[in-house]
């Protein structure tokens, strides 16, 4: 179905490694697949952050959230559209968001440092409205639902390099896919 434009569906849109096409089993399993080393990754940058006010590393660039932002607005994407940011990190691009306009966004994270890191850096920015949550997207504890848009930037690819059975882990990534996601989904992979 076409998507979230018109506010009827849901829509999620993925920037990742994976560019286009089916995923090809080139992933080799690595320690970045898992939660012990997103912990150890954010426990840091959260001590980084309350030391230096450092937001730490931006995945894949700053130019990759402008070009998420650019996609939801040439499909019209509404600034009141519900937006669950999936594996939000430092929580950088919520702030994009919200500094653009989107009032309803919401971001979730197994590493319970990354929530804790970006409830500061949004509380540094002055921004309030944003939700924030601890989840395992796997393993989805709470009534996530109803989302118009989910973005996800690199945690699929995360997920994909789990040492433990990344298959059947890919597997579940898109069953709480259709679970969150309004109505039907599309999936955009913008590269
Ligand atoms: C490559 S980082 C990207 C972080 C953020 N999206 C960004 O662009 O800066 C991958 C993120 O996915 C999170 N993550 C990985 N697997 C997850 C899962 N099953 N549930 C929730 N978050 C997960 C990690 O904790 C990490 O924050």
């Amino acid at each position: 179905m076409s998507v979230g434009a018109d506010g009827s569906g849901g829509a999620a849109v993925a920037v990742g490694s994976a560019e286009g096409g089916p995923l090809e089993d080139g992933f080799v399993p690595s320690a970045l697949g898992t939660r012990e080393h997103w912990d150890a990754v954010y426990e840091r940058e959260l001590q980084t952050f309350q030391e230096y006010g450092d937001t730490g590393e931006i995945w894949f660039g700053e130019e990759s959230m402008n070009r998420l932002i650019r996609w939801m607005q040439k499909h019209k994407i509404p600034l009141d559209a519900s937006v669950l940011d999936i594996g939000t990190g430092n929580g950088v691009f919520l702030v994009e968001l919200a500094k653009f306009g989107f009032s309803n966004i919401t971001g979730i994270d197994y590493s319970p440092s990354a929530i804790q890191l970006s409830g500061n850096i949004i509380e540094k920015e002055g921004l309030s409205n944003i939700k924030l949550k601890v989840e395992d997207f796997l393993n989805l504890s709470t009534k996530l639902s109803g989302f118009h848009i989910c973005i996800d930037k690199g945690t699929f690819d995360a997920i994909s390099l789990n040492p433990d059975n990344a298959v059947e882990k890919r597997k579940q990534y898109v069953k709480s896919l259709s679970r969150v996601l309004k109505v039907k989904a599309q999936k955009n992979n913008i590269g």
